[in-house]
């Protein structure tokens, strides 16, 4: 049975899909905290690309990918997709398991394909410096692997306990070139605000993209973000484009699609061009979104608008939040540990596009040992919350004698996260809910 299926390099996407131009109404848009008043765009060029800005508010379908930034994409791209077969034969369920595996970029996630675009626009306009914030670790070797290519200097702002858990994180953002900041730190005035209230704090991403914001603005350098905003969302969707081609080799379509949400990115890339093709078909699809029950933004938080960042330095979005005051519990998935959401995804939650679930770390981790013992691949924490309720699924199908087709957006593998695996197999990882 064909268990991998393969694209071919000239295969690769030449745009990206614009969510933006198929929305019912449009997006709520950002605020400017002062006035309450909608902010305008150029106000938002003083800290991201101005292309960037551009595609934020844009209504075009689709947007052409620069040749330059293919090339680059072409170093990993297009990622595999693979049938969990052994797995399916374990769960023992009449269910298809697919996964589209973004591991297979070079530093071992999705948060390269909008890395990529971000330093390459900044580049573009002259910029030489970026600051930015970084959960897990991923986003931040992403963009300084991305940054190194185009002689940008980077520094970046990680989390206190992922910095913590992942030193081989910190050694590769440097190994790339960037610099690397323990996040409440004192080099800014936010960081020093967290610190003398406690001096243990954990962090969390809000307080590191206050650190990261305020260290851009006060030294003309410009910020990258790596999830939640919508042309962030926009360069992920080359993982849908790609996996609906996939599939079709398979000679399925997916009944349900099922990925992880920290602040809605690779989710969003995956999810929406396979949602606009489903439109497009008058095929219903399930679409999945999961996170932990320890930061349950999606499942428990209000929508209004509120700040993306700690120290109330970004305009106010609206969105699904836990209050951007919100320090979640120190879990291992660092990057699903974001109190706000892409306004994109609690569009789609409040719409009834997409179901919210949210799992607790213990009973993630259990499933995630059980793939990589059957499937091999060690998925990332983050990532295993999609594999779980991939697998909770397929088990209803078993109950309930069902062939569903199930895709599962794998944003990355746990390389890099063999101590949140060590605590789990030594039985130190502790129930949040
Ligand atoms: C492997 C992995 N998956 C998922 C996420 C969650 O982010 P997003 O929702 O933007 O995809 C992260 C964030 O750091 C990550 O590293």
């Amino acid at each position: 049975m064909q268990r991998i299926f393969n694209l071919n390099q000239h295969d690769l996407p030449t745009r990206w899909y614009n969510i933006q131009a198929d929305l019912d109404r449009p997006l709520d848009p950002p605020l400017d905290p002062r006035t309450q008043e909608p902010l305008s765009p150029e106000a938002l060029t003083a800290l991201f690309a101005k292309t960037c800005v551009e595609q934020e508010v844009s209504t075009d379908r689709y947007i052409d990918i620069p040749p330059e930034v293919q090339e680059t994409y072409r170093l990993w791209r297009p990622t595999p997709l693979y049938r969990a077969t052994n797995l399916e034969r374990v769960l023992d369920t009449p269910a298809h398991i697919y996964y589209k595996y973004e591991g297979a970029s070079p530093t071992g996630s999705h948060k390269t394909n909008t890395a990529v675009p971000q330093a390459y626009y900044n580049k573009l306009e002259g910029t030489m410096r970026l600051t930015t914030e970084t959960g897990a670790g991923q986003w931040g070797s992403a963009l300084s692997f991305a940054c190194q290519a185009l002689g940008i200097d980077l520094t970046v702002f990680m989390v206190k306990i992922s910095y913590q858990q992942k030193p081989y994180r910190k050694a590769m953002i440097e190994l790339y070139g960037g610099e690397i900041v323990a996040s409440p730190s004192d080099r800014t005035d936010a960081g020093r605000k967290i610190l003398s209230e406690n001096p243990d704090s954990p962090g969390s991403l809000g307080i590191a993209i206050s650190e990261a914001i305020e260290l851009a603005m006060s030294t003309g350098a410009k910020y990258a973000l790596g999830s939640v905003l919508n042309h962030v969302l926009m360069h992920q969707t080359v993982i849908g484009q790609e996996s609906l081609s996939q599939m079709e080799i398979a000679g399925e379509y997916p009944d349900a699609v099922v990925g992880c949400v920290g602040g809605g990115s690779n989710f969003g890339g995956l999810m929406l061009p396979i949602l606009h093709d489903a439109q497009e078909r008058g095929r219903k699809v399930e679409f999945i979104a999961t996170e932990p029950t320890a930061c349950p933004t999606i499942t428990k938080g209000e929508v209004r608008y509120d700040f993306g960042d700690e120290a109330e330095m970004t305009p106010l979005l609206r969105m699904h939040t836990l209050g951007h005051k919100f320090v979640p519990p120190p879990i291992h998935a660092g990057g699903l540990r974001y109190h706000g959401m892409a306004p994109i995804i609690t569009r789609l939650v409040e719409d009834g596009v997409i179901e919210p679930r949210a799992y607790d770390q213990v009973d993630v981790f259990k499933d995630a040992v059980l793939f990589a013992r059957t499937e091999a691949i060690i998925p990332a924490p983050e990532t295993s919350h999609a594999v779980h309720a991939a697998m909770e699924l397929a088990r209803e199908c078993a109950r309930k004698d069902e062939k569903k087709v199930i895709l599962i957006g794998f944003s990355g593998h746990g390389h890099f996260d063999m101590s949140a695996y060590n605590a789990y197999l030594a039985g130190k990882l502790v129930r949040t809910s």
